[in-house]
């Protein structure tokens, strides 16, 4: 199974792509993430791209292809894969298509601007495993504290208020074309399309989700 999550920053794509990996049992592939990670290792990819996620940019296109080819090249990717947060634009979903790979489902999640910003922002995260909390809808069994390991939870360096309505922007601007593009892609029978609506709990999604992946 290969699967698309489609939608703006804080639509709920890592919270619920962790219920969708384990149903099918394929990898989560997060650019986002990724880019987190080499930034706190120091690599040469990390300071590349470090001021580019503070400010709220998107990393340019032949970076994240190259960084995603590789990735989709290899072994554990061959049953299929989720991937979180890429294609961002027209450019990267066209590398998809010219790597010959089809896509069985893009799942686009809708949310509303005001509880987008309310999401983000009571957002704390356990950086090492990317585990996904919030302060108030979905808070850790302790507070502040990663519910496996103990350890501290953070808040993302690009989660500040400007930073949001930056990402927001680039959003519009870049990935939203990317609805269109794969409603046509679904309509023409290369692939299925299924908008959820984001702005419910996380086990009304769920459920929702439960019944997609039947
Ligand atoms: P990335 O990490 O992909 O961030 P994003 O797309 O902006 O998405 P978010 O991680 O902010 O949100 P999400 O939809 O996963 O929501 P979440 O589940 O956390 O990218 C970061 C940066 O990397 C980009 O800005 C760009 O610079 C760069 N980048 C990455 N990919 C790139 C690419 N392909 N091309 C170029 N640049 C790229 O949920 C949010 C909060 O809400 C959480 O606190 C969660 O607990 C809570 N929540 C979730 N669902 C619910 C619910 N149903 N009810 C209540 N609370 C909920």
């Amino acid at each position: 199974m290969r699967i698309i999550l489609l939608g703006a920053p804080g639509t709920g794509k890592g919270t619920h792509a962790q219920f969708i990996i384990k149903k099918y049992k394929i990898p989560q592939i997060s650019t986002g993430e990724m880019f987190r990670k080499a930034i706190k290792l120091d690599s040469k990819i990390g300071r590349q791209v470090k001021k580019v996620l503070s400010i709220g940019q998107l990393v340019p296109d032949e970076l994240v292809i190259q960084l995603v080819n590789h990735r989709l090249s290899e072994n554990d990717c061959s049953r299929g894969f989720l991937l979180d947060g890429f294609p961002r634009t027209i450019a990267q979903a066209l590398s998809i298509r010219e790597m010959g790979i089809k896509i069985d489902k893009i799942l686009e999640f809708v949310v509303p601007d005001q509880l987008i910003i309310n999401r983000i922002t009571g957002r704390r995260i356990h950086e090492a495993s990317g585990r996904i909390y919030h302060s108030i809808f979905n808070p850790p069994k302790i507070t502040g504290q990663d519910d496996i390991t103990g350890e501290p939870l953070i808040i993302r360096e690009d989660d500040k208020i400007e930073t949001i309505h930056h990402r927001l922007i680039e959003y519009r601007h870049l990935t939203a074309p990317l609805i269109h593009y794969y409603q046509q892609e679904a309509c023409l029978g290369n692939t299925t399309y299924h908008k959820i609506n984001g702005a419910r709990t996380i086990s009304e999604i769920n459920n929702e989700l439960i019944k997609l992946c039947e």
